[in-house]
């Protein structure tokens, strides 16, 4: 019998199967994430740790959890743990990998026809009674067929965004690790955001990726707010370097009421939901379960963590 720490209820039955598998759990309350403080006392004697991305593990955690086996983050994401500081400690790290592609490349394709169809100004116009009548010039938005997608990142739910658009006529390009982001990007009508966020990654678009794109590009992003250097953004939304962006996630996460972030033009913001479904995020429960089972069993994780970069 092993102690499992879950810092949030989560929908599905991985709570359930971790008691059935004769583990002891203890679920962090509340719909809010723990404090650092309520974290740090519920590893203190833990063997498993079920972590959320807002939740920070790092040296620091692992060093006042001392019985901590493995760790598995209900996320594909994993950006909140230091890989590091957990492969050091002979710590297994595993992630919600597989299960979220779907779902997060359906957002993306909703927050791309949104954007491109005036759909949050529109449905604004109509409750608030600017719609007085059908108008020629009015709300006009992007034509999809032959406009030019940039999918930056060459991992799953890149693709999985690309066979989604595919139907719609767009024609469809990559930039990976190797490739000349800033030449992609001032050929795009519409780019794509699916890399991970680190160190590599962080403010990858930043004022000078967002002065190589188009007047009228939208931005999209569903991956880690850390990807794009927000103040750049806000700026370029305003001098209308860029024509807009849809974003699924911010830095920091919420922003604050009063962050200008709110206030730049054409900008959707949607509170991180990539992967919220009710089927997905069950899943995602089910996968960080598997992966706590098995490493608490001494065996593999099916769904391990990228290896640290110095590993
Ligand atoms: C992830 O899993 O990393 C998403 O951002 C949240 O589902």
């Amino acid at each position: 019998m092993a102690k499992i720490f879950v810092a949030r209820a989560l929908p599905g039955d991985a709570i359930e199967r971790l008691r059935d598998a004769g583990h002891e759990v203890t679920v962090h309350g509340g719909s809010m994430p723990p404090t650092r403080e309520e974290l740090l006392a519920g590893v203190a004697d833990a063997d498993g740790l079920l972590s959320l991305l807002t939740d920070r593990v790092d040296g620091e955690l692992l060093d006042s959890a001392p019985q901590l086996k493995a760790v598995a983050n209900f996320a594909v994401g994993c950006d909140n743990i230091d890989l590091a500081a957990a492969a050091e400690r002979g710590i297994p790290v595993g992630v919600a990998a597989h299960v979220l592609t779907d779902a997060t490349a359906d957002l993306t394709m909703a927050l791309l026809l949104a954007s491109a169809r005036n759909l949050p100004e529109g449905e604004r116009d109509a409750r608030e009674g600017r719609w007085k009548t059908w108008e020629p010039e009015g709300w006009l938005g992007r034509e999809l067929r032959g406009a030019k997608l940039l999918i930056v990142g060459r991992g799953r739910i890149g693709q999985a965004v690309a066979d989604r658009a595919e139907p719609f006529g767009m024609q469809i390009s990559f930039a990976g690790r190797d490739d000349d982001l800033h030449a992609a990007l001032a050929e795009a009508d519409i780019v794509s955001i699916h890399c991970p966020l680190n160190e590599q990654t962080h403010h990858l678009i930043d004022a000078a990726a967002l002065a190589a794109m188009k007047p009228d590009a939208l931005l999209i992003n569903t991956t880690r707010g850390g990807v794009v250097d927000q103040a750049a953004l806000i700026e370029a939304l305003h001098a209308g370097t860029i024509g807009s962006a849809a974003l699924d996630v911010t830095d920091p996460e919420p922003p604050a009421a009063d962050d200008p972030i709110y206030s730049a033009p054409n900008c959707l913001i949607v509170p991180h939901i990539g992967s919220a479904t009710a089927t997905t995020r069950a899943a995602m429960g089910n996968c960080a379960a598997d992966n706590l089972l098995a490493a608490l069993a001494g065996e593999p994780m099916p769904t391990p963590a990228p290896a640290p970069p110095s590993a």
